[in-house]
């Protein structure tokens, strides 16, 4: 049983023996030098993983949209430009994951998505560079029938890459068509290497574990004081790694998921379940606190891959201000959010905050009727 400790009469949270107050930067010295836990090591080395990421990724000050907005100042992480096919999140979680798919010999690769997947279409890059085949199951999850979203985007890019494609309807189970197409393939004699939607397990949480640890060294060599990070949460598996990685370290940056689909306690507790089994891989369990996850589920807007006035405002905003595109199904919207939320006065003007830009422009093509094109 972990005592509370008091810092000006007030705990603001727990982290597993570890309490302090985040914005009394004296009294948290004090406390930290008084109570410092056991360091937790992480040795990312110990899991096989292909290096084909361009990284690091840029980390840049958005000076045009900070003076827009007249809040903070806005910084960004540039994981749009990882790399292989496009670049996007899914660079770094792939990485690990074909790298255990390559050590297990695995001959085909399968995974599943919505029909504008990001997901896909990077991992049937990878596949392609490792020589092996890749089919993926692509669910109708809008509802959008135009001809751009059904071939164009993500969707013709995954044919270049040269994967086999098969369509489900909305609501289909798709781990469960996923499961059921790998058994067909081992049927066949084939070795199949199964990757969850969004490619998030712990194993490819692993890359955004890297990630923070990417993050935290970029702030010290600029003496950048980080006061949130902002990005889309969508499968989990980038938020729950980024977590894992900074509270394992104990940098005392917080994380806000805003979340593209589920509503917020749902998508807290998806992450912080995936962050626990993420920390227990790197042998740090207990390592994150159910209050090291917050989401924000107010930029969701009509539903899933649906997007809304604030996300159109948003993809307009960066296009226009600083060059950078944004996507209507993730990085819209998280960057709706943050706008939204300097608008409402929730940052300090002196506060540095980092979106992390998660990728996803190649879905604008499959988006051009709601883009005016
Ligand atoms: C461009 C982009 N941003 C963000 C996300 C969300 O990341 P995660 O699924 O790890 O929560 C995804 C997931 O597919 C994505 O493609």
């Amino acid at each position: 049983m972990v005592k509370p400790l008091w810092v000006q009469g007030q705990v603001l949270r727990s982290n597993g023996g570890h309490q302090y107050r985040r914005q009394d930067r004296i009294g948290r010295k004090i406390f930290r030098a008084a109570l410092a836990p056991r360091p937790v090591v992480m040795n990312l080395a110990r899991f096989p993983r292909l290096h084909w990421g361009h990284l690091p990724t840029p980390l840049e000050l958005l000076q045009n949209l900070s003076r827009e907005l007249g809040g903070p100042s806005i910084w960004i992480k540039r994981d749009d430009c990882t790399g292989m096919s496009t670049g996007g999140n899914k660079t770094r979680k792939l990485e690990f994951l074909l790298a255990q798919a390559h050590v297990q010999g695995a001959d085909v690769v399968l995974t599943q998505g919505a029909t504008q997947s990001n997901h896909a279409r990077q991992t049937a890059a990878f596949a392609a560079r490792l020589g092996i085949a890749c089919h993926i199951l692509l669910e109708d999850r809008t509802g959008i029938g135009e001809r751009n979203y059904q071939h164009n985007g993500n969707v013709l890019l995954d044919r270049l890459h040269g994967a086999a494609i098969e369509r489900y309807p909305g609501g289909t189970d798709m781990e469960a068509a996923l499961t059921a197409a790998a058994e067909r393939f081992q049927a066949e004699g084939k070795n199949a290497y199964l990757i969850p939607g969004g490619g998030s397990n712990a194993t490819g949480a692993l890359g955004y574990v890297n990630a923070a640890f990417e993050l935290v060294g970029q702030a010290n060599d600029r003496d950048l004081r980080i006061d949130q990070v902002i990005h889309a949460t969508g499968s989990t598996g980038t938020q729950a790694g980024l977590v894992t990685g900074l509270s394992g370290i104990r940098s005392d940056i917080p994380v806000l998921g805003i979340s593209v689909r589920a509503e917020k306690a749902q998508q807290e507790e998806n992450v912080f379940r995936l962050a626990c089994t993420t920390a227990e891989k790197l042998g740090a369990a207990g390592a994150v606190s159910r209050d090291d996850v917050t989401a924000n589920s107010d930029y969701v807007g009509e539903g899933y891959g649906i997007p809304a006035p604030s996300t159109l405002e948003a993809i307009d905003l960066l296009a226009r201000l600083e060059g950078i595109l944004l996507d209507p199904v993730y990085s819209g919207k998280g960057m709706a959010g943050l706008i939204d939320l300097v608008r409402k006065g929730e940052f300090e003007q002196d506060q540095n905050i980092v979106f992390l830009h998660t990728g996803g422009a190649a879905g604008l093509f499959g988006y051009t009727s709601f883009l005016g094109a």
